[in-house]
């Protein structure tokens, strides 16, 4: 992800609302032909699969990461909702994109891959094995080896030169943000570690958990009332905090710490910590009407396109976290109707194809709080958010039979415990790009979201 702040010249954006989707969230039919509209929306702006379009990336301004959290929630929405639609243009991008290392570090990325960028492809992979999403042909990629490929290589990168553990942002030395560790991709590791022991019921991946949220607590990236910060350089040894809160950050732990309650057969160590996290969670980002707001930019309309996506994945984790911790069920799930009942308002926008190409009146806004009255900021984080709200209002109380499985509940996807381990030669092997291409490369990228989004402001920095 990058350190871009957009400033969205929302007049330019604004066009006339309808009357949003209606949906009664009473009636599982009505959540589902609501899921299927806004999600119809989502995938028309995915050109992976035109001819000669790469399978797996969207077109800009999205980065690379964003396709992956989409096609987890793809995964997800087949699973609650039945729809089959999307099953193959899912296995398509997902394959293609796990790269010739099969553990989603193609080399058409590594420029400005990080360790939470190869994690939403990882998460999403992890979500088919444990919905038992269709496997691939054998001699193809597997979901859970998917997953163990990049658990091994972000073993392989655990770094205690600096601040005493943890994982850097970035993977390569070249690229900006190399010298930040951050929350997410920290994130990233636990909620696998977390997810594979669950599934695997092998220890070491639950000790990884373990160690992960421990370092994480040494650093105060969480902290004793359980915030959740961003990250903080390695200069001074991660002690200089950005103090920033993002839902995503808050939900991925969250969903981690519920999943090793669940691994542990009930362990009160973490269920104090999902409780705690999920407690500070609610505080802080919800409203007195149980309505998110991504606070360090929404209110000032500063999300960058990254940003916009963010509150989608808090629904993903917290519906999650409702199966996985069944006592958190009844506080998390009335906050994620509550959420998905206001982003349904939202998607009710008609802008011009160059902007959105589902039916006229379903393009979802970002700002959930502002309901019916539409915001007009449309696009892939925002119309996957409001599908994520309202596909998880189908997770039940209690239904086993829609709960993720395991290897030893059903799960049908071969693993590989050894996966990905090759890679470290790459890693080493990979020669440091020299000072012109580095600047040709970051050149690029600007360039290309000037022309993209000409008429809007950015701020870079370093
Ligand atoms: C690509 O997938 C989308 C979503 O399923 C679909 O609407 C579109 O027709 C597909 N395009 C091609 C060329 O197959
Ligand atoms: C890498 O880029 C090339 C050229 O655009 C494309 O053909 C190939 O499919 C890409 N590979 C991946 C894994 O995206
Ligand atoms: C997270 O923190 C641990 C503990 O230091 C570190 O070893 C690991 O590399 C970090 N992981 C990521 C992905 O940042
Ligand atoms: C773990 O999750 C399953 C599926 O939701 C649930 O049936 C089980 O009760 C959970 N275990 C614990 C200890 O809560
Ligand atoms: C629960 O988990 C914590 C943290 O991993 C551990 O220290 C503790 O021993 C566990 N408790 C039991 C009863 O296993
Ligand atoms: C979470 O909030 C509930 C209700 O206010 C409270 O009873 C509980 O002690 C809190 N748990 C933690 C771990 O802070
Ligand atoms: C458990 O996972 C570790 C780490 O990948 C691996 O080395 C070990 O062989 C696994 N154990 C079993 C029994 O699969």
């Amino acid at each position: 992800m990058r350190w871009i702040t957009r400033v969205a010249s929302i007049s330019s954006l604004a066009v006339g609302a309808v009357n949003g989707l209606q949906v009664d969230f009473s009636n599982d039919d009505s959540i589902k032909q609501a899921a299927s509209t806004v999600a119809y929306g989502l995938l028309k702006y995915y050109t992976g699969n035109n001819t000669g379009d790469t399978p797996g990336n969207l077109p800009d301004p999205y980065f690379w990461w964003e396709a992956g959290a989409m096609f987890g929630t793809m995964v997800d929405y087949w699973f609650y909702t039945g729809d089959e639609s999307y099953i193959d243009v899912t296995t398509q991008a997902m394959i293609h994109q796990s790269g010739d290392d099969r553990n989603f570090m193609p080399r058409n990325q590594t420029k400005t891959l990080g360790n939470d960028d190869q994690g939403f492809w990882a998460m999403a992979a992890m979500s088919a094995a444990e919905n038992n999403f269709p496997n691939p042909p054998p001699d193809q990629p597997q979901w859970l080896a998917l997953v163990q490929a990049v658990f091994n290589d972000y073993v392989s990168r655990w770094d205690t030169e600096t601040c005493n553990g943890g994982l850097r942002w970035q993977i390569f030395t070249f690229n900006n943000g190399f010298n930040y560790k951050n929350s997410i991709s920290n994130g990233s590791f636990m909620n696998i570690a977390a997810r594979l022991a669950r599934y695997t019921g092998n220890q070491t991946y639950a000790d990884w958990a373990e160690k992960v949220w421990d370092w994480m607590t040494e650093v105060q990236f969480i902290d004793d009332e359980f915030n959740i910060y961003d990250g903080a350089g390695v200069e001074n040894e991660c002690k200089t905090h950005s103090m920033a809160q993002w839902t995503y950050n808050a939900g991925i732990f969250l969903h981690g710490a519920a999943v090793m309650y669940n691994a542990t057969g009930g362990n009160e160590t973490w269920a104090q910590r999902t409780e705690g996290v999920m407690n500070r969670t609610i505080e802080i980002f919800f409203d007195a009407e149980g309505i998110p707001t991504e606070h360090p930019c929404e209110p000032f309309n500063q999300c960058n396109t990254d940003q916009l996506s963010f509150k989608g994945y808090l629904m993903r984790w917290m519906a999650a976290s409702a199966q996985m911790a069944p006592f958190t069920f009844d506080t998390l799930m009335p906050l994620v109707r509550s959420s998905a009942a206001a982003a349904a308002l939202q998607c009710s926008g008609s802008p011009p194809a160059s902007q959105y190409r589902g039916d006229p009146g379903t393009a979802c806004g970002f700002k959930w709080t502002e309901k019916a009255n539409f915001d007009g900021l449309v696009g892939v984080g925002q119309q996957m958010s409001a599908l994520s709200a309202i596909q998880y209002t189908l997770v039940k109380k209690a239904e086993v039979s829609k709960a993720p499985v395991t290897a030893s509940t059903g799960g049908t996807s071969v693993g590989n415990v050894n996966a990905g381990a090759q890679t470290d030669a790459l890693v080493t092997n990979f020669a440091p790009i020299s000072m012109a291409e580095r600047v040709a490369a970051g050149f690029a990228t600007t360039a290309i979201l000037f022309s993209v989004l000409g008429g809007s402001f950015f701020v870079m920095k370093e």
